[in-house]
């Protein structure tokens, strides 16, 4: 079948290639013919080894389908169901999940999830972030996929496998941020827009986007920003929108040394900064130990949007079906899967909220 390859870490250019294999459908697992995949930033990330990876590997981790087998034992999907792909799935069993942080469950993801299930000339090739949806079929274990109404169209399931539920997310399960709040976003890819769609859901009085691109800051104000400024304005636009005083919420999705701190330096004493961005581990952000415990700020990752997948994907898909959210206008571009390349440069470029590859 036809999928996007890396052999090793640090690749210039994704291989297309039409003779991958995929392996069988075993216990627990379930076989899903890819639909729709978005390119999200971290696909980029998993390239350049920002995001560590086992290769050689399929890329992407943003998608939707149809089941077409399920495994030995599967009992809650069924050939025919359609589902979305979710990239950290939870066990459901262990001290996180029952602890309510199933979004860092490691139970499914670092053992069954991380397993070779993909064949590139005879290798075993594993799927990019246990997933592998820049490919035809993938084969994924069940918790991995979470069941959809047959109505959603592939195109809108497949954000919410990732962007979506990580910037919404980010606002209402990990900040949960009050309404007449006031909120700045770092960045205006799809992470970035789907944050301030959620700040908007939440009620936020001010939304400021923040992007170095003008058509970014544009578009920003079609999904909810009040305000757009680029980054070296930051200083103009605290002064601005709050009265110097500093943003309630601040929301970091780049993923840059640069971007933390002033995502932390942008909230007011006592307001939140909250990191989404994935940056590379070597890479410090400094904070001086005086500010910490005297501006009372509160520094906050968010992991996959703090979700539970088993019941948060479906308030994305009923806050899309009540208007709340604007899922298809995210999708700036739409290629079929020779167009990853192309979908990377225009990421690169800033060109794009989101790239849907249509298989
Ligand atoms: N925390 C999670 O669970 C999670 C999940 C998904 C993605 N991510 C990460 O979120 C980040 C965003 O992903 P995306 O798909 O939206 O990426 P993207 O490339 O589509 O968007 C990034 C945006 O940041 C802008 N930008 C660049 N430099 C900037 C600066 N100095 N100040 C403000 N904006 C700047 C770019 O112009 C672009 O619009 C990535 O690091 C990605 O890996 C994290
Ligand atoms: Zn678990
Ligand atoms: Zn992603």
């Amino acid at each position: 079948m036809r999928a996007a390859v890396i052999r090793k870490i640090g690749e210039e250019k994704v291989e297309i290639l039409d003779n991958v294999g995929i392996a069988d459908t075993g216990p627990g697992q379930v076989r899903i013919r890819i639909k729709a995949t978005g390119v999200c930033h971290s696909d980029l990330s998993v390239t350049n080894g920002t995001i560590p990876q086992a290769t050689p590997c399929v890329l992407g981790h943003e998608g939707a389908g149809e089941i077409v087998e399920v495994g030995e034992g599967v009992t809650d999907l069924q050939a025919g169901d359609h589902a979305i792909v979710c990239w950290n799935p939870p066990c459901g069993k262990c001290v996180a999940c029952l602890n309510g942080h199933p979004n860092v469950c490691t139970a499914v993801s670092m053992t069954q999830g991380y397993m070779p299930r993909f064949e590139v000339d005879g290798m075993p090739a594993f799927g990019g972030m246990g997933c592998g949806t820049f490919a035809e079929e993938a084969v994924i274990p069940v918790q991995a996929a979470v069941k959809i109404p047959q109505d959603v169209p592939f195109d809108v399931a497949s954000l919410i496998g990732c962007g979506v539920m990580t910037g919404v997310g980010a606002v209402i399960n990990t900040a949960k941020v009050k309404a007449g709040s006031s909120v700045v976003v770092f960045g205006c890819g799809g992470v970035g827009i789907a944050t301030i769609q959620g700040a908007r859901l939440a009620g936020a009085a001010e939304i400021v986007a923040i992007d170095p691109v003008e058509s970014k800051r544009e578009l920003a104000q079609k999904f909810g920003a009040t305000h757009a400024f680029a980054p070296d304005e930051i200083f103009e636009a605290i002064g601005a929108v709050t009265g110097g005083v500093g943003f309630d919420y601040a929301f970091e999705a780049v993923g840059l040394p640069s971007t933390i701190r002033g995502a932390y330096d942008a909230v007011c004493r006592g307001g939140t900064a909250v990191i989404v961005g994935a940056g590379k581990s070597d890479q410090k952000v400094e904070f001086n130990a005086f500010e910490l415990f005297f501006m009372e700020k509160k520094l906050m990752g968010s992991f996959y949007g703090s979700a539970d997948v088993r019941v948060d994907f479906a308030k994305m898909i009923r806050l899309w079906r009540a208007g709340r959210l604007d899922l298809e206008s995210m999708i700036t571009q739409r290629l079929g899967l020779d167009g990853i390349n192309q979908a990377f440069d225009d990421m690169k470029a800033g060109r794009v909220v989101r790239t849907l590859i249509e298989l």
